[in-house]
């Protein structure tokens, strides 16, 4: 079987249960256990966003400690990214109602980053595609409806100024044997690549740094970035700040199954969120990967498993109704909801997300400007 190696510029070998756990212990983070994930849902006045209840963020680093700056009334905020390398499908925005539905939780700031630079670095991108990705992601992001006042979107090249003054604070204590360690680097790779992850890092303390406060600093991420926030929470001590906390999920499935990630390079290998409703259903009908049954009497019979069906996760983490996700997986696992059926209810969810995330979409055209990185701004929000 293939060597198991996660690292942000290259995943490889099969990611199931025993993977994670792998992973876990390998990176050293901790599971989200019952008490933390009940001092959330208190916080959130009894409820827990999807992604949280079905498990899909299930590790972290210290989260304990930035619930208790909350509980204490003391600031934190929240950090997240994304590497604009092409069109957005539903796999790479559900983290981000993720962190969207952290930030309405906690009324905290948040900065987005989108790594222009370090797609340009890895990969074959031109610089004129990739910032036309970066822009359409940007309006993608946004229309999810975060709050302009407190969302602070970083495109490293265009907010390179401030990153860079920062990041070099950063370079100055990693060695280029970490960076070959803990990345896979080897001696024939481009030296951008040795750099780039200063620039990742940086704003896991640049709210602090900007405001002259120590804020804690919480980062949702699938667990492929692990690499550089582990380096970060080496680092960011050594400058005077906390060690950034973590929220860390693992990949989201892809449409046709393979426990990968959901592949943006073909049309029929993912949901894109420019989709239309057809297109979506059919999508759904002819290339989902099914937990069901070869046949109708077995599914009957024996029911299917929700539990790797493309259809009912993605049914599962848009549908916020925990009761009526509960209802859906036990007729399905029973065999009274065929695939067939599931996939329509699928359809039904995830197209009528898709449909108000574009009327959103197209209000949010000239309102991009207001979530643009702002450095005096922020220090003025103080
Ligand atoms: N490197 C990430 C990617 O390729 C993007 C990113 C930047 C990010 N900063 C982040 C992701 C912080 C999660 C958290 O997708």
């Amino acid at each position: 079987m293939e060597k198991l190696n996660v690292t942000p510029w290259e995943v490889s070998g099969e990611l199931n249960d025993n993977a994670y756990s792998k992973l876990v212990e390998r990176f050293g983070v901790d599971l989200i256990n019952d008490n933390l994930l009940s001092r959330i849902k208190k916080i959130a006045n009894g409820k827990l966003h999807p992604l949280l209840s079905r498990n899909v963020f299930f590790a972290h680093r210290e989260l304990n400690l930035v619930l208790d700056d909350y509980e204490n009334g003391k600031p934190f905020y929240l950090y997240t990214g994304r590497g604009p390398s092409g069109k957005m499908h539903i796999g790479h925005l559900l983290p981000f109602t993720f962190t969207l539905w952290l930030q309405k939780t906690f009324n905290v700031d948040l900065l987005i980053q989108l790594t222009d630079d370090e797609k340009f670095l890895v990969g074959s991108r031109e610089k004129s595609e990739i910032e036309k990705f970066t822009n359409d992601n940007i309006l993608d992001i946004i229309s999810l409806g975060f709050d302009p006042k407190k969302t602070h979107i970083i495109a490293d090249y265009k907010s390179a100024k401030t990153l860079y003054y920062y990041a070099t604070d950063v370079a100055k204590h990693i060695t280029v044997s970490t960076i070959k360690a803990v990345f896979g680097v080897n001696d024939s790779d481009n030296i951008g690549k040795l750099f780039f992850p200063s620039m990742q890092i940086t704003p896991a303390f640049l709210l602090s740094a900007l405001r002259g406060k120590n804020m804690r600093c919480l980062i949702p991420y699938a667990i492929d970035q692990d690499p550089y926030f582990r380096v970060a929470r080496d680092v960011l001590p050594k400058l005077g700040y906390y060690k950034p906390s973590a929220i860390i999920s693992k990949f989201l499935p892809s449409l046709q199954g393979n426990s990968a990630k959901m592949s943006s390079s073909k049309e029929e290998s993912a949901i894109f969120l420019e989709d239309s409703k057809e297109q979506v259903r059919k999508k759904l009908m002819k290339y989902a990967f099914s937990g069901g049954r070869d046949t109708l009497e077995e599914q009957r019979k024996y029911g299917a498993n929700p539990d790797i069906d493309f259809a009912f996760l993605e049914y599962s983490f848009l549908e916020e109704d925990q009761g009526k996700v509960d209802k859906v997986y036990q007729e399905y696992k029973s065999g009274k909801i065929l695939s067939g059926e599931m996939k329509e209810i699928a359809a039904e969810k995830i197209s009528s997300f898709l449909e108000s995330l574009k009327t959103k979409k197209e209000k949010m055209k000239d309102k991009v400007e207001e979530y643009m990185f702002n450095p005096e701004k922020i220090k003025l929000s103080n």
